[in-house]
């Protein structure tokens, strides 16, 4: 489907974002492996949160919404049944990687597929730390999915050093081990999201700049009621769009703000945006708070590599502020991005180029700058949810003549985009 993106002129009032997607997948898989009733409010609507409940509800868990919230019936320690058919991710990285985890632990055998982009992203990076649990998995050729995990009776614990800074593999450890009475422990170097062991309780110290986190049963899920935030990488749209168009200010409700999320406010503050936050609470181990963002003038500014992981989904829209900016926008130490929903880098800049842009492609990342020459532009959404979100949001900056084709993906993370985008501008 091609959407037409109408010019915005101004962007006011205030709004309350659907549930952090990461967060989202967690509560229903922590609570799917817990023994009894959870409860999950401000649960994520969306397509890749859809995957994972339906792979749960495949593997024997209970799962029904009832009014606003969802309750989880979950069977306990072992308690997974072995699925009739096979599990399926759809477009969820997160989804894939996670229960892969679980999966590689159980004591009958699964198969995980996923859609025509799911089966194109790297696997090898969770199966080889499983596979050093003792798990037995087989990936095909590519290393990709589909991915069959079958019974093994020597599975052990394991000190894991991660390779690539990656929330979804340090997950997938921790998640297998719980399963096992022996202490697990990964080591991250540069820090990614810590979602998975702050749900876990896990025991965390440092060694210099290392961060070093523990798990075994003890850490194994108990039924509990779980609120989830609003999504900070959907608020980073509008926080953009509030940004770049004269005369705006926005209020974004209760927005998670753990800080392995919130580098997206960080960079953006430092290019000169006006962003402050009001309301700070912990509910339940998550910081949340309002944001209160306006327009202001913005310069490019060096983008640390420490920061590349804290900030991963949000380069795209980072770039379309960017554009906007004083100075050249470029981002290096970014290679993780090839291995997104699309290859990232390439989907930006295909679309970059389409405007007139000078445009230059690094391995590990890219730089815009020149005069946008192009209008009626037609998007290319690569079927990458934050690549239809970013070019909508800067299409609705300049002129009303611009489409993003495919535009339906962007139900990936938040189907209700267009509506939110109405409510808050004239
Ligand atoms: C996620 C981790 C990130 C992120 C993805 C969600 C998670 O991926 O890009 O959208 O929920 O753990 P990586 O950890 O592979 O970088």
């Amino acid at each position: 489907m091609i959407q037409a993106i109408k010019k915005v002129n101004r962007v006011y009032g205030e709004i309350k974002l659907p549930g952090d997607k990461s967060i989202s997948h967690r509560a229903v898989m922590l609570s799917s492996l817990a023994e009894g009733k959870s409860k999950v409010s401000n649960l994520l609507e969306s397509a890749d949160i859809k995957s994972t409940i339906e792979c749960f509800q495949k593997l024997g868990g209970s799962i029904e919404k009832l009014g606003n919230e969802y309750l989880i019936n979950g069977k306990g320690y072992f308690g997974l049944s072995k699925p009739k058919e096979k599990l399926y991710a759809g477009n969820s990285g997160t989804t894939a990687r996670l229960i892969s985890g679980i999966l590689a632990m159980q004591k009958f055998s699964s198969v995980l597929t996923g859609d025509q982009s799911l089966s194109k992203r790297p696997m090898r990076r969770v199966a080889e730390p499983l596979r050093l649990m003792g798990a037995k998995i087989n990936l095909n050729q590519k290393e990709t999915l589909p991915v069959e995990f079958s019974y093994s009776d020597n599975l052990k614990a394991i000190n894991y050093e991660l390779p690539v800074a990656s929330a979804q593999v340090k997950s997938a450890v921790l998640l297998a081990g719980i399963h096992l009475d022996d202490k697990s422990t990964v080591i991250e170097k540069i820090q990614t999201r810590d979602h998975t062991e702050r749900m876990l309780n896990c025991e965390i110290s440092f060694y210099k700049e290392q961060k070093i986190i523990s798990v075994s049963q003890e850490n194994y899920p108990i039924a509990k009621e779980y609120v989830v935030p609003s999504d900070i990488s959907s608020a980073s749209f509008f926080i953009v769009l509030t940004l770049l168009i004269p005369g705006s200010e926005l209020m974004i409700k209760d927005v998670s703000l753990n800080p392995t999320r919130t580098g997206i406010l960080k960079v953006l503050q430092n290019m000169g945006g006006i962003i402050e936050i009001e309301n700070v609470k912990t509910i339940a181990g998550e910081e949340l708070g309002d944001i209160v963002v306006r327009f202001s003038s913005l310069k490019n500014i060096e983008i640390e590599k420490e920061i590349i992981p804290n900030i991963i989904d949000e380069i795209p829209i980072l770039s379309v502020a960017g554009l906007f900016a004083d100075g050249e926008f470029k981002i290096n130490n970014a290679e993780e991005l090839r291995h997104k929903e699309s290859d990232r880098i390439k989907s930006l800049c295909h679309n970059y180029r389409l405007l007139g842009l000078e445009v230059e492609e690094f391995e590990d990342g890219f730089s815009i700058s020149g005069d946008i020459r192009n209008k009626n532009v037609l998007f290319e959404s690569f079927h990458d949810h934050r690549i239809a979100m970013a070019f909508s949001i800067l299409s609705s900056i300049i002129f009303d003549e611009f489409q993003i084709k495919d535009f339906e993906c962007v139900s990936i993370s938040n189907p209700q985009f267009l509506s939110q985008l109405k409510s808050i501008t004239e």
